[in-house]
């Protein structure tokens, strides 16, 4: 249903290699679970090379896709994505929003916590820091 290829938006993205319909679940994001007090150690170090692998899975536990992670680690994010997240039975979904067609580029709203470090890239023109 997917593929990792160059993005246009920021290195590797996820691509649709076929239509997904909306509200599938396409892939989970995979990683380590490890402790809040944890993750923001590791994700001063991941900022400083430009990665952002931790994900809030509840206040207290984070997936850290910098260890054990899957292809969903290389979703980009954009303002107006084409996909969401639906955290579910301790698992974190990316579900597509709306009918995606083959070939497009896949990216969900990060909700990055805190203030932004990253210019947004997601279109020509966004203004908006992740
Ligand atoms: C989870 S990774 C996504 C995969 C990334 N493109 C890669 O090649 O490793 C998140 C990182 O991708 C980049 N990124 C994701 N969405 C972006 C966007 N809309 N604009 C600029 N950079 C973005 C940022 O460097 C961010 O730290
Ligand atoms: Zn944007």
């Amino acid at each position: 249903m997917i593929e990792k290829r160059r993005s246009k938006i920021q290195g590797w993205g996820v691509y649709a290699t076929q239509a997904i319909n909306k509200n599938t679940r396409i892939i989970d994001y995979a990683g380590e679970k490890i402790s809040n007090q944890e993750s923001l150690k590791r994700e001063q170090r991941y900022i400083k090379n430009g990665h952002i692998w931790c994900f809030k899975l509840t206040n207290r536990t984070v997936i850290d896709a910098g260890v054990g992670g899957n292809d969903a680690r290389f979703i980009n994010h954009a303002c107006r994505p084409n996909c969401y997240i639906h955290i579910y039975g301790g698992t974190i979904w990316i579900r597509a929003a709306r009918r995606i067609r083959k070939g497009e580029e896949l990216t969900y709203h990060y909700n990055t916590d805190g203030e932004g470090l990253i210019k947004c890239r997601c279109r020509p023109g966004c203004q908006h820091l992740i």
